[in-house]
This record gives structure tokens, sequence and C-alpha cells, in this order.
């Protein structure tokens, strides 16, 4: 069977980075057309920097890595520096990248693979704020239905907010770009903190990316290392939260996830709740499912899943 065409949209901070990373260590199952980088974690100056460094460091030099939205669609940017760091790659000392920015705009880049690829053939997996790709859908519509699927990081329901009480943070930064997304009509998986916050990197986990006495296993380990600060002191969790290889590992093996297909809106009205997914989990309203949203993960699997696909870079 032939590789899945793919496109990362990202703002890369370390969960980014060992998305990334993953993909690229499964280029049997994954053809990374692209990895389309948007302000996020930190400025687009240094998603599109850091992007390029993990690209690198997974030894894909060649990998096409494209800059795009600066900031959301109506709002001022908010980043996430206290929980990435300065750099948003915060944690392992990794050389400067060598290797070019393409001179595409992500988002003419988007539209393009959409329009010439067989319909239905690529997906597009957005690991930050969704403004690259609701900019991609507001200026070509004939793009949607022509996604093979959406698999997002982002959004909560259980879990509720990280950013906020009541929102994600890749939902919060652009709720317009993400109302649009959702509303597009494209098939939608969402990984959402209710699953993020079950992968989490345990002494034990971070250990087994150490023992693989790789680079790439010293960085991811120094990554989560950095990383799982903010989630320890804020929830008391033991490790850092994998939130966006959650995304590549649903491509990789579906199976390790569970959810439901229902509505979920986005609030954009209200400043107390904006960018809350809110998820008709329970089906209580007639409105319409348009997402495969997940609630749990098969987190062992998950682990050693990405453990063997590190060792191979
Ligand atoms: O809320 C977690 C999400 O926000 C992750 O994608 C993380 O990288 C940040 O973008
Ligand atoms: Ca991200």
């Amino acid at each position: 069977m032939s590789a899945r065409k793919i496109i990362i949209d990202t703002d890369p901070g370390q969960d980014d980075a060992v998305a990334i990373l993953l993909a690229l260590a499964s280029p049997e199952e994954l053809d990374v057309l692209g990895v389309t980088c948007v302000a996020g974690n930190v400025p687009l100056a240094l998603t599109a920097k850091n992007a390029r460094i993990v690209c690198e460091l997974a030894g894909k030099p060649e990998t096409r890595v494209f800059a795009g939205c600066d900031a959301p669609l109506k709002r001022k940017l908010i980043t996430a520096e206290h929980v990435h760091g300065k750099t948003g790659l915060d944690g392992p000392a990794l050389p400067d990248p060598v290797m070019p920015l393409e001179e595409q705009h992500a988002v003419d880049f988007i539209i393009e693979s959409l329009r010439n690829e067989p319909s239905g053939s690529v997906s597009l997996c957005p690991l930050g704020p969704l403004t690259n790709i609701a900019t991609a859908f507001e200026r070509a519509p004939d793009i949607a239905g022509r996604v093979q699927e959406i698999v997002l990081m982002g959004g909560a329901y259980f879990e509720v907010g990280n950013i906020t009480p009541a929102a994600e943070f890749n939902i919060h930064v652009d709720p317009e770009a993400a109302e649009i997304v959702f509303r597009s009509g494209a098939p939608l998986t969402v990984m959402p903190l209710d699953v993020t916050h079950k992968a989490l990197v345990t002494p034990e986990r971070n250990a087994a990316f150490r023992a693989l006495g790789t680079p790439v296993g010293r960085a991811v380990a120094e990554m989560t290392d950095f990383f799982e600060r903010f989630d320890k002191e804020k929830y008391g969790s033991e490790g850092a939260p994998l939130h966006d290889p959650c995304v590549t590992a649903y491509l990789l093996r579906p199976e390790l996830f569970t959810g439901r297909h229902i509505n979920v809106e986005i609030e954009t009205g209200s400043e107390l709740t904006r960018g809350m997914t809110v998820a008709d989990w329970w089906r209580v309203t007639d409105r319409a499912p348009n997402a495969t949203f997940m609630g749990d993960i098969d987190a062992d699997g998950f682990f050693s899943l990405l453990t063997e696909r590190l060792a191979r870079l």
C-alpha cells in the first residue's frame, strides 16, 4: 500500500517536534509532502526555524518547510513561552538549521497541493492554531472537499482548558480559524486534551528515550524534561503530555485511540470562554456530528510505537 500523503501544520514546540520526528521516522506509511509553520507557541520566525531544526535532527534536510501566517485571523497573537521556553524548543542544545525555508507561502502550498494531488488523497495534520488551514479554506473554497481527513490536536471536553479555564491553547489562539475548520465539512478527527493528558512522559518512558543512545533519543528526552514543568506544576501530572504526537500516532495506528463522532462547535463570542470546544459528547442536541472527538488512548501502546520509531532515526 502506498504511503499516505500528509501536510503537517505546526508551531514547534517540543511536542510538535516529537510529532514531526515520528512522522519522518515512518516513510513507509507517511509521505510528508510538506511542513507548514504557523505562529503559536512562539512567533512565526521561530516556529519556521524550529521546524527545520527538527527536520535536520531527523536527518531529513530535504523535507519542504514553509512559513505561513504570523498572526490569528482577527486577534492579537498569544504565545506560550512560559511552557516551551524563549526559543520554543528549549531543552536540548540543537544547531541552527542549514536547510532553506521554501519561498512559497504555506497557505499557497496547502491550496496547490490539495488542487494538484488527486481529490481525497491528502490529509492535513494541524498541530497548532488553525490560521493557515482556515486561510487556505477561505481563499480557495474548492479545496475543503478535496481533503482526505483533517487530524488535529486541539480542544478539550472533560479536561476543559489549559490556557484559560475554558479553552485549549491551539483553539484559543485563533477561535475564528477553528470555527472555519470545524464547519468546513472536511472529515475531522480531533485529539483533545482529554486524550493527550493521558500520554504522559513518565520517568520510565523518558529513560526509554534516553536509552536509545542516539542524538534523537537524547534530544527528545531533554525536550520532554524541559516541557513537563508547566503541566507538573499545574496538574501535578507525572510527566509532559505529548499532545501533538497523538496526531501522528493516530495516522500510524488508529486503533490506539477511541472516541465518538459528535458535534463540536467553537466559542468565538464570549471573551470568558473564547476558544472553548463545545463538544456534544452526550448527544443532547440535534446539532449534526462534524468530528470524531477522541476520548481515550492506549498509552503504553502509544509510547512503544513512538520509542520504536524514534530508534530508526
Ligand atoms: O494545548 C496544547 C497544544 O498547544 C500543543 O499543540 C502545543 O504544542 C501547543 O501548540
Ligand atoms: Ca503545537
